[in-house]
């Protein structure tokens, strides 16, 4: 494939984490850097893709020549995906989106009181499963980060949310997922297939990643 194989195709990729507000100065979130995210805007970008980056909060630079949609909250983003998703040929959900938010946001500071305290929270809305459901859907790239039985989950993910491909990694090891530059995945396929990496770059997963993406495409305009 040619450098520029993605030329003419546009590629919306979210990334980082999102924040939960629970009062006006505190929020639940996760440990995601958005690096991962920020690898494949980069190289899908390089590539001679159009790019849209949804970007929950993260500290990094973004990358030039690419529409960068920031946001916060899981339903921020579920709201600047959905909003975008139609005129695109690719969505990779590379974020880790917050799976409940506080039921209530408080409008002032919570006070310190008894000795427990009780937060309710609510489901969030599954973005990525949302987006498997349309017609015609963009060819979808979904995460799995785990720490248990990883392989099975991330096929039961591909299935349930309707996906092309889906990168699964195991968090609990040491060089893999959250807030480091490398990654240890195994890519996952509709038909079955199972492609195990080794430990490399988030930079060098993120081409490999795109060159699936590339072909899957040529395949599906085979198709
Ligand atoms: O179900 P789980 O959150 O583990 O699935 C991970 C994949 O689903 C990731 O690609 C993530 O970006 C996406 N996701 C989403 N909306 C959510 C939760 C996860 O798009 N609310």
């Amino acid at each position: 494939l040619s450098q520029q194989d993605l030329a003419g195709e546009t590629v919306l990729v979210t990334a980082g984490p999102t924040q939960e507000e629970l009062d006006p100065v505190r929020y639940i979130s996760n440990h995601s850097s958005g690096k991962m995210g920020y690898a494949l805007a980069q190289a899908a970008r390089h590539r001679g893709a159009k790019v849209i980056l949804v970007s929950g909060p993260t500290c990094l630079e973004p990358p030039p020549g690419l529409e960068l949609v920031r946001v916060v909250s899981a339903r921020q983003m579920y709201e600047a995906v959905m909003t975008r998703a139609e005129g695109c040929s690719v969505v990779i959900k590379a974020a880790a989106v917050a799976d409940y938010r506080p039921l209530l946001r408080n409008g002032d500071k919570l006070k310190k009181k008894d000795d427990n305290l009780t937060l309710e929270l609510a489901k969030n809305p599954d973005i990525l499963s949302q987006l498997g459901q349309l017609n015609p859907r963009p060819l979808l790239v979904g995460f799995a980060a785990e720490t248990t039985d990883l392989q099975n989950n991330a096929a039961a993910k591909l299935a349930a949310k309707n996906l092309d491909m889906i990168v699964a990694n195991d968090v609990s090891q040491e060089g893999a997922g959250f807030n480091v530059s490398t990654n240890i995945a195994r890519l996952l396929y509709r038909d079955g297939r199972v492609e195990p990496l080794e430990l490399m770059p988030k930079t060098r997963l993120a081409e490999l990643i795109l060159d699936r993406v590339g072909q899957l495409l040529q395949n599906k305009g085979r198709a």
